[in-house]
């Protein structure tokens, strides 16, 4: 605890290797508050997510997921289900899961977003037509110490000022790399 939001950002990378430690109920519960909690356009909320927590389920999402199949060892997986009439549903998703992996890290759980076969995921989630299967995220505590290493391009290659692919000129020294 006591992480600020730039020290999360700074520190947080993609987990995918998982001690045997659960997450309580309360960490849970803070992890899709903070998804409840993210901006939707127009406010429309029209996530929905699924928690999944029970081996069976994870090793059944591993066994839909050619990159992910990880998931069986993570400790529980979150999907996140939007409804594509509202438009920009998957900025919304993509926003309700950097919260989530935010406030799990700022309480030391590791996450990592994968994707699945998306029909049968859908199916074994039984997911109501309406809805689109949009993103999927995997829990849990680290098996190791994290440092945070992450290879990053520089902002002067991705960060413009006034127009695409001029100059950013501002003062000051970030991080700028890593
Ligand atoms: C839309 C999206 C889909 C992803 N799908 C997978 C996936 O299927 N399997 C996986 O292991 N990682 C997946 N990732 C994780 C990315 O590989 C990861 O965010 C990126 O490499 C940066 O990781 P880092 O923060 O640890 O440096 C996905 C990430 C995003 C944003």
């Amino acid at each position: 605890m006591g992480m600020d939001v730039t020290d999360a950002i700074e520190t947080r990378i993609e987990l995918r290797e998982y001690s045997d430690e659960s997450a309580d109920d309360e960490t849970k519960r803070a992890i899709l508050e903070a998804g409840r909690l993210a901006p939707s356009g127009k406010n429309t909320q029209h996530w929905r997510f699924v928690l999944l927590d029970r081996a069976d389920d994870l090793e059944t999402l591993a066994d839909n997921s050619p990159t992910g199949g990880w998931v069986a060892d993570a400790d529980f997986a979150v999907a996140i289900c939007t409804d594509p009439a509202y438009g920009y549903n998957e900025i919304d998703a993509g926003r309700a899961a950097t919260h989530m992996q935010l406030v799990a890290w700022e309480r030391g759980v590791g996450s990592c977003m994968f994707t699945v076969d998306r029909a049968t995921a859908r199916e074994f989630l039984e997911l109501p037509d309406e809805y689109d299967l949009t993103a999927l995220l995997g829990f849990g505590y680290p098996d190791r110490e994290i440092r945070g290493r992450k290879s990053r391009k520089p902002l002067s290659d991705i960060a413009f000022g006034g127009r695409f692919g001029e100059e950013l000129d501002l003062e000051g020294t970030g991080q700028d790399e890593g």
